[in-house]
């Protein structure tokens, strides 16, 4: 289906490293590419999802704004960061006025957070997709009102925080996602169609600056999600900063190969590598070890991998070793159309892997909840 021009949003996500920003014009021939484009922000603007910087961000965000002369001012954007949490709970909706009150009464067993300090957004899945759980009783289930209701929980001055960095710039925050979800969004339009496949579960990991987000979907439908896990590439970053005694872009450039690395840096920075690699898959492979056990009939056939991070040299390999799951690239530009003459397709392929939560955010809807 179509979105009319005036309801397309642009898909702006903030992310620690830098802001990607993705317009998509969806109509009867398909979706087609409009904008794209990248601006990294200052070391330190966000951390750990919060907003440090504000007036920074908002000058970086002006400014792609600018450059890529985009003219829609209505924006979604998407949250995480450890001020986020969503989570799958169950919930009796045969009361359908009461339905807010009792999510709300019943997420807060499962939120760290004052309830009173964050706002709540639930969505109610639906009852085909009960997926077997070892302690569940499906067949009472089924005939009962007790629904699978994904539960989402985000600090209210974080929210505000980005709120006010948009309205800064004048700038309309219509949707307000969070990143794992627009990035199952993201794969439901890219995904290489596998018939044999189709029913099955799927793991998607964003690797990004500061965090690693996981959501484990089957059928288009979430079965687990980590919106954050505390790991990614800055990381590396930073201890090549400290043992190197380098600053934050020459660390970068030494990590992504873009400044030689002598004979006396080799060691210190294999060492590095490896190691922050191994706690990347360790903590990976601890979620889905919990799915397993939470869900004993399931297996992941396919690990779809984004962000940044994930171009670290013999990542995936090691990934798919550990896990004994094949690893493949989230290309979230594969079914786009791609006008060639306006896009440097090669400035594509190199920016895919951190552009997925953008692309996902861009098939928001202003009619969409
Ligand atoms: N080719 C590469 N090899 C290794 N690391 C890379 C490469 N390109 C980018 N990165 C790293 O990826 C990270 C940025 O990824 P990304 O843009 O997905 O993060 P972000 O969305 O801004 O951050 P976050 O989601 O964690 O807030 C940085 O740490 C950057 O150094
Ligand atoms: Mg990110």
């Amino acid at each position: 289906m179509s979105i009319p021009r005036k309801k397309q949003l642009i898909g702006l996500d903030i992310g620690s490293f830098s802001i990607k920003l993705v317009e998509i014009n969806h109509n009867k021939k398909g979706r087609r590419l409009k904008n794209f484009g990248v601006a990294l922000l200052p070391e330190g603007a966000i951390v750990e999802g919060e907003i440090q910087r504000p007036k920074e961000i908002s000058s970086v965000i002006k400014r792609l704004f600018h450059n890529l002369k985009v003219r829609n001012k209505k924006v979604a954007i998407s949250i995480s960061g450890f001020s986020v949490i969503a989570k799958k709970i169950k919930v009796d909706i045969s009361d359908e006025e009461g339905i807010e009150k009792t999510i709300r009464d019943k997420a807060e067993e499962y939120i760290p957070f004052d309830i009173d300090d964050v706002n709540l957004d639930f969505d109610v899945l639906e009852p085909e997709h009960f997926f077997e759980q070892d302690n569940v009783d499906e067949a009472s289930e089924e005939t009962s009102n007790v629904r699978d209701v994904m539960v989402v929980a985000a600090k209210k001055d974080i929210v505000n925080s980005y709120m006010e960095i948009l309205e800064d710039i004048r700038l309309v925050p219509v949707i307000m996602d969070v990143d794992m979800f627009a990035l199952q969004n993201a794969f439901e339009i890219s995904k290489p169609w596998d018939p044999q496949n189709e029913d099955k579960c799927i793991a998607l990991v964003d690797i990004g600056a500061e965090k690693i987000g996981i959501n484990i979907i089957k059928e288009n439908i979430s079965l687990f999600t980590r919106v954050s896990c505390p790991f990614g590439g800055m990381q590396i970053t930073g201890q090549l900063m400290s043992k190197l005694k380098v600053g934050f872009e020459e660390a970068e450039k030494i990590k992504t190969g873009g400044r030689a690395i002598n004979e006396n840096e080799k060691d210190t920075v294999e060492e590095i590598v490896a190691s922050v690699v191994s706690e990347w898959v360790r903590e990976i492979k601890s979620n889905i070890d919990f799915v397993y056990s939470t869900y004993p009939d399931e297996s992941i056939e396919k690990i779809f991998v984004s962000g940044g991070a994930i171009g670290i040299a013999g990542f995936k390999d090691y990934l798919s070793m550990e896990t004994g799951i094949p690893v493949y690239d989230l290309n979230p530009f594969a079914n786009l159309i791609i006008d060639e003459s306006r896009f440097d397709i090669n400035y594509l392929n190199l920016m895919a892997p951190q552009s997925a939560v953008a692309v996902g955010l861009a098939l928001r809807s202003v009619d969409d909840k």
